[in-house]
């Protein structure tokens, strides 16, 4: 091809692929303090020891100040014109709501979004509701408030007119994506209503008619040829880091999974935070075809989780870059870039590197970021110990890098598979039972040829 050719191809190449970031669970802690002693760095440390704790942050608190600051500072160097950014809430710390207020969280969410704001004053910002960005925490009501008030004016530059009234009335909106090139649409739910830990719609069937208002929405965007993406903070399914543990109550459980196989036709992906770790989601029709996949994105604070049960859980900042296609909305690539804080703490005076943790296609070895290709990943995680331990560590973000042996690949990959509650019960027992099956199998096996004693059978 002539060298006049390839330069009329290259706008057109270029324009088939945008850029958006997604970030997610900064958790802010204004009273982190590196110089304060020992167990009062940090009020989200909670009851814990913090020893050493560095400029840029500490494994056992949210985020500093610092931490924040430099974490947009590498999104502005890194990719400073995005499409737009993804924002999937919980800005506030992990303490207790008696150290919290309904002022001090709201000047959490304003703080934060100043900082955003500041650093991309022409990007349209699409922002979420995590559950730490309500006082008391969690207690979502599925009617208007005060605080959906105040925050729709804080995400005002933000919301579009029609956006505005369905924010005050229950924090979620759709919008389409601006510019002419796009049959794009972003729907921002507030999940929050489902979460179990909320008093606020235990027992309401469809809190704030959310439910009812997504599914026309969606049949709206089906008929005027639109895709969609679903943004939230709290996921449907299970966390991968502790067998057993759903968010949602099982009945919006349901109806959430219901809903993305009513429509997947229309839902190019689905992008989400809460678990502050890197993994994904898979969705599937009734005859076990791959449909759809929801990314959940790292978060930017390293808090390691209190949830009991949970071993080692914390995680290095990250933050993440999605390729896709402009008009179709379909993943084309992922990028996610991590501090390493213990590296960034080691280095005093400088500034820290955020560094290109991984990029979906090249690591996993796919096409691009679709269904199909990720059920691919998720082939490779639950058969090939090497993209297990390579998913794992992605998982906390390079923080954890110990092996991810049996029980873990069971956590993982049923957590990956299955979002509906009893198909994910049956995942972990069956494969549990069939890991068990092989042990008892390579047990015999070797008894037969001589290589454990029969003593052993009964220690
Ligand atoms: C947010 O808080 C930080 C740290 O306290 C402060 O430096 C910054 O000026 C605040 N920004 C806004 C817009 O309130
Ligand atoms: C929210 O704002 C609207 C419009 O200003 C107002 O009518 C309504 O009373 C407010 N609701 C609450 C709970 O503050
Ligand atoms: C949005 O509302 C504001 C004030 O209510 C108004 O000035 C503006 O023209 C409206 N914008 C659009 C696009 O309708
Ligand atoms: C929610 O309800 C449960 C069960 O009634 C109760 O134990 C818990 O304290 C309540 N939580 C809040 C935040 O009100
Ligand atoms: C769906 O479209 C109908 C007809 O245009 C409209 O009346 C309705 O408000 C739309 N629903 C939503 C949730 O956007
Ligand atoms: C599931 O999806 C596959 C592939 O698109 C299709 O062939 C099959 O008919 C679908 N099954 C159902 C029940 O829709
Ligand atoms: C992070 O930095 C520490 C200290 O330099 C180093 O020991 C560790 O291997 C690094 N982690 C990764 C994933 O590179
Ligand atoms: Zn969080
Ligand atoms: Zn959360």
């Amino acid at each position: 091809m002539r060298p006049a050719a390839l330069l009329l191809l290259c706008p057109l190449a270029a324009a088939l692929s945008g850029r958006f970031w997604h970030i997610t669970d900064l958790h802010w802690d204004p009273d982190y303090d590196p110089a304060a002693g020992a167990g009062q760095v940090c009020p989200s440390g909670g009851s814990r020891a913090v020893p050493a704790a560095g400029r840029w942050g500490s494994y056992l608190c949210d985020a500093p100040w610092s931490l924040l600051a430099s974490a947009v500072r590498a999104m502005r160097s890194l990719l400073q014109r995005p499409d737009f950014v993804l924002w999937t809430g919980d800005d506030t710390p992990h303490v207790p709501n008696e150290k919290l207020g309904e002022e001090k969280v709201l000047h959490m969410i304003e703080n934060l979004t100043s900082l955003i704001r500041e650093a991309f004053p022409d990007t349209k910002v699409y922002a979420a509701m995590g559950n730490h960005d309500f006082h008391p925490k969690n207690q979502f009501p599925g009617k208007e408030h005060r605080i959906y008030n105040q925050t729709a004016e804080l995400w005002h530059p933000w919301l579009n007119n029609a956006s505005i009234p369905l924010f005050r009335a229950g924090a979620f909106y759709s919008e389409k994506l601006p510019g002419s090139k796009t049959r794009g649409r972003v729907v921002v739910l507030n999940t929050n209503l489902y979460y179990d830990q909320n008093n606020e719609t235990a027992g309401e069937e469809d809190p704030a008619g959310q439910f009812q208002w997504l599914e026309e929405t969606l049949t709206n965007a089906s008929r005027a040829d639109e895709m969609v993406y679903i943004v939230g903070h709290v996921p449907p399914g299970f966390f991968e880091k502790k067998r057993g543990k759903a968010w949602f109550r099982s009945g919006f459980n349901e109806r959430y999974l219901q809903m993305v196989q009513k429509h997947h036709g229309v839902i190019a992906a689905q992008f989400f935070g809460h678990h502050h770790t890197d993994t994904f989601r898979m969705f599937y029709n009734d005859t076990g075809s791959p449909i759809n996949v929801m990314f959940l994105a790292p978060g930017v604070t390293p808090w390691k989780t209190t949830l009991p049960g949970v071993d080692n859980g914390a995680n290095n900042p990250g933050i993440r870059v999605i390729d896709y296609d402009p008009d179709t909305l379909q993943v084309l690539d992922m990028v996610t870039y991590y501090l390493n804080l213990t590296h960034a703490n080691m280095m005093e005076e400088e500034l820290p590197v955020w560094e290109e943790e991984y990029r979906l296609t090249e690591a996993f070895q796919v096409p691009d970021g679709s269904a199909r290709s990720m059920q691919t990943v998720l082939e490779r995680i639950s058969q090939d110990p090497r993209s297990l331990q390579q998913y794992y560590e992605f998982n906390s973000v390079s923080y954890d890098l110990a092996p991810c042996e049996v029980s873990c690949r069971v956590d993982h990959v049923c957590a990956i598979r299955e979002v509906d509650f009893t198909r994910y019960e049956e995942c972990v027992r069956t494969s549990s039972s069939a890991s068990a099956l092989v042990n008892v199998w390579l047990f015999f096996s070797c008894l037969l040829l001589g290589l454990v004693s029969p003593q052993q059978a009964l220690q």
